[in-house]
């Protein structure tokens, strides 16, 4: 008796098993692309290859419509059917049978519009448009909401590292702290290059463009303001208040000297331009700038156009999320992740629901209390009493001296390199105001912030 329910219930388990694949039909998802470049290629590539998998995730069959693009006769790096392609936006935003917009174009004004407009339409929407996200994104959200739809941006930071879910989901019941990131994969692949093989500025700039890894004007990459839009993106997830751009200070990579790379390495850093977000006592700073680390931060390590970002979070500790930040399939991975979540809410029923608007009142730091530990390299006169001129200067705005080497130049002249102990901003910029009255012949040539290690 028991083995014949024993049987009956087996028996049971292998119909409930075979049901899927006989009684259930699989349900079209139909998606337009909005642009077809390094990303929406890979986006392409991916739908393409992984169907398989993408089917037995979500049960429906994910099938492209149709791709907006700039030129019709653009040679492409994968075979495409030419009937895809369109010049007109229409054939995307107003085609009713398709469900869910993909939009990497880049670009601002017209993305913007056409986001809206899909959402507005109730299609869903996911971008990798950071531009966009980092100044528009609560109001793309909200419309989002009023339409019942998804929104998704994993793409947006960080290329492949799934580290808006983390923050969004994994860290939910955290209060994060501090996230340190390396958020750029442009900059990152060229001070490694820089460093590592001595390789020029402009060498390894045209390497990271051939390689699909720079924007189109890649001065947001090397002037820091695609960082400081990831930043602001992680700051508003992660402290849950509306980031704006304009409260992150940027200062990109463009005016490095190789000397301090250099100088940094014999103190044991290694120069990398990290976001900064900070959060104590619920006040916030956000930065994005070449900053030194200590050798045994792992941070230290990411080379390349590898992204990696550090999350604190109060009871959690200390995390680390690592992986390629740019390039045609990392990107098209976070993309096509999001595709599969919107799929399944759509299966669920609960698109657009899913999102936390900001909730905490934003209270930013002011410079008085901001504080850093600097490197700084000065230039004088190599004659007695300058050291002591330096200190003396330094103490008088509160600052002092933790490490100094002097490096002889030519003309009687020295470089002082010293790293400081910690000091305000507000300090720092008085200083710096009061170098010149000093000593007329001392110049300030670099100053960088020192992360950590106090
Ligand atoms: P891309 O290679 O320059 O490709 C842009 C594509 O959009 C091209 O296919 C272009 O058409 C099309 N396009 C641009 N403006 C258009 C317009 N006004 N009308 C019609 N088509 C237009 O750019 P991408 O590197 O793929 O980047 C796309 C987005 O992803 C950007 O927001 C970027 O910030 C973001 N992103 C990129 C990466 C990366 O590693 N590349 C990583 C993360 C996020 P044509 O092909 O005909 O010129
Ligand atoms: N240009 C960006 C970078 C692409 O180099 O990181 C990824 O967002």
């Amino acid at each position: 008796m028991k083995q014949d329910l024993l049987k009956r219930e087996n028996q049971n388990e292998d119909d409930n098993l075979q049901e899927p694949d006989v009684q259930k039909e699989l349900q079209q998802i139909r998606i337009g692309i909005l642009g077809f470049g390094t990303v929406g290629t890979g986006v392409y590539r991916i739908i393409n290859q992984h169907q398989d998998d993408l089917q037995s995730q979500t049960g429906s069959q994910i099938s492209i419509d149709k791709i907006l693009v700039n030129s019709l006769d653009k040679l492409r790096s994968v075979d495409i059917n030419p009937d895809l392609l369109t010049t007109d936006p229409n054939d995307v935003l107003q085609d009713p049978d398709i469900d869910i917009v993909v939009e990497v174009m880049g670009g601002v004004t017209e993305a913007r519009e056409y986001i809206a407009q899909a959402l507005k339409l109730k299609k869903h929407v996911v971008t990798a448009n950071k531009d966009l996200i980092a100044s528009y994104g609560g109001e793309l959200l909200s419309l989002a909401n009023e339409n019942g739809c998804d929104l998704f941006y994993e793409a947006s930071v960080a290329g492949g590292i799934p580290i808006l879910r983390g923050l969004g989901e994994g860290f939910s019941s955290d209060r994060i702290t501090k996230m340190l990131g390396i958020l750029n994969g442009t900059t990152n692949y060229m001070l490694s290059k820089m460093a590592q093989e001595g390789m020029d500025y402009d060498t390894c700039l045209k390497q990271a463009q051939d390689l699909g890894y720079a924007e189109a004007d890649p001065t947001s990459d090397v002037e820091g303001l695609d960082a400081a839009r990831k930043i602001a993106i992680l700051g508003t997830l992660g402290y849950h208040t509306e980031i704006s751009l304009d409260e992150v200070d940027v200062l990109g990579i463009s005016s490095i000297d190789q000397k301090d790379v250099q100088y940094g390495k014999e103190f044991g850093y290694e120069l990398k331009l990290l976001g900064i977000a900070d959060r104590q006592e619920d006040e916030i700073e956000l930065s994005v700038q070449p900053t030194f680390i200590k050798k045994s931060h792992p941070l230290a390590h990411v080379d390349g156009v590898y992204n990696a970002v550090y999350v604190h979070g109060e009871s959690v500790g200390e995390t680390m999320f690592y992986g390629p930040g740019a390039g045609e399939m990392p990107t098209a991975t976070a993309i096509t992740s999001d595709l599969v979540t919107v799929v399944k809410n759509i299966k669920l029923g609960v698109n657009g629901r899913g999102k936390v608007a900001p909730y905490n009142i934003k209270k930013m730091k002011p410079k008085e209390r901001r504080y850093q530990r600097y490197f700084v390299r000065l230039i004088v006169q190599d004659e007695s009493g300058v050291m002591a001129t330096i200190a003396e200067s330094l103490s008088k705005y509160d600052m002092s001296i933790s490490n100094m080497v002097q490096k002889p130049l030519e003309d009687q002249q020295a470089e002082i390199v010293i790293i400081t102990h910690k000091a305000s901003l507000s300090a720092l910029e008085s200083w710096k105001g009061s170098i010149n009255s000093l000593n007329p012949t001392m110049k300030l040539a670099s100053y960088y912030p020192v992360e950590g290690g106090e």
